[in-house]
């Protein structure tokens, strides 16, 4: 309900036809099902302006009370991409043959993925998008105070549902990648004590010949209930 205290605005809103409306959903529908998790990147540049404009995208999810709990991190510099990927393979070496369970493993077989991670060297861009735990706000009279975020994980998970989507429709691929435990991003990156990092998103265009595990989704009669 609105207040005298905080300011509203009038809403920004076009109204569609249903025929547009059915159209628009088709063909973003289409557009997204070619999406596919990609491990095998060619070095092309991404277009200038490209990334910024996902990211800004991705910015402009909802949040929990609207804290925007995120920093997106984009590593382009060869040094540290190799240094990322030293870091994680190391910590992906001893999951794969220590950490994970059998179930785990298990689960993760038709995926073919192991402990090498050269998507961290090979794609252009590297996006580490972290989640702000707490916000931190400069006091008038010096020093800091902690704010307490809500609901931050599901915020910064529609986010980069958001970036994803908008990096798919700008025409490039990404993986999700979430090395276990992901500590050293923070350490590497040098962010912030507040900040805990979520995932690692290569970005860039499919390597040439590049190939994807042969899996499927759910039927839509399986995940959608009407009630
Ligand atoms: C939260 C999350 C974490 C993931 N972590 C990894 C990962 O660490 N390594 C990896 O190779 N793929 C990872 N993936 C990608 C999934 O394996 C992939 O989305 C799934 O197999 C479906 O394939 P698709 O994305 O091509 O549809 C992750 C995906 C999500 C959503």
């Amino acid at each position: 309900m609105a207040s005298n205290e905080y300011p509203f605005v009038p809403l920004r809103w076009t109204r569609m036809s249903p025929a547009e409306s059915l159209e628009r959903a088709k063909t973003f529908r289409e557009s997204m099902a070619s999406r596919r998790s990609v491990r095998d990147f060619s070095p092309e540049p991404i277009p200038d302006g490209v990334l910024e404009d996902a990211i800004a995208c991705a910015a402009g999810a909802p949040s929990g009370a609207n804290q925007q709990p995120w920093t997106f991190v984009v590593v382009t510099d060869p040094a540290l991409k190799a240094k990322l990927r030293e870091a994680a393979e190391a910590e992906e070496r001893e999951s794969y043959a220590r950490r994970m369970s059998e179930e785990w493993l298990e689960a993760l077989a038709p995926l073919g993925t192991d402990w090498h991670k050269p998507h961290f060297t090979d794609a252009p861009a590297i996006i580490v998008v972290f989640e702000q735990v707490y916000g931190v706000k400069p006091l008038p009279e010096g020093g800091v105070k902690k704010v307490k975020h809500y609901y931050v994980q599901e915020s910064v998970g529609i986010a980069v549902g958001f970036l994803i989507a908008a990096l798919t429709q700008a025409g490039l691929a990404t993986l999700t990648h979430t090395p276990s435990p992901m500590g050293f991003l923070r350490e590497v990156l040098g962010r912030p004590e507040n900040e805990r990092a979520f995932a690692v998103l290569p970005v860039g265009y499919p390597a040439p010949g590049a190939r994807v595990p042969d899996i499927g989704k759910k039927p839509l009669h399986e995940v959608l209930v009407r009630r």
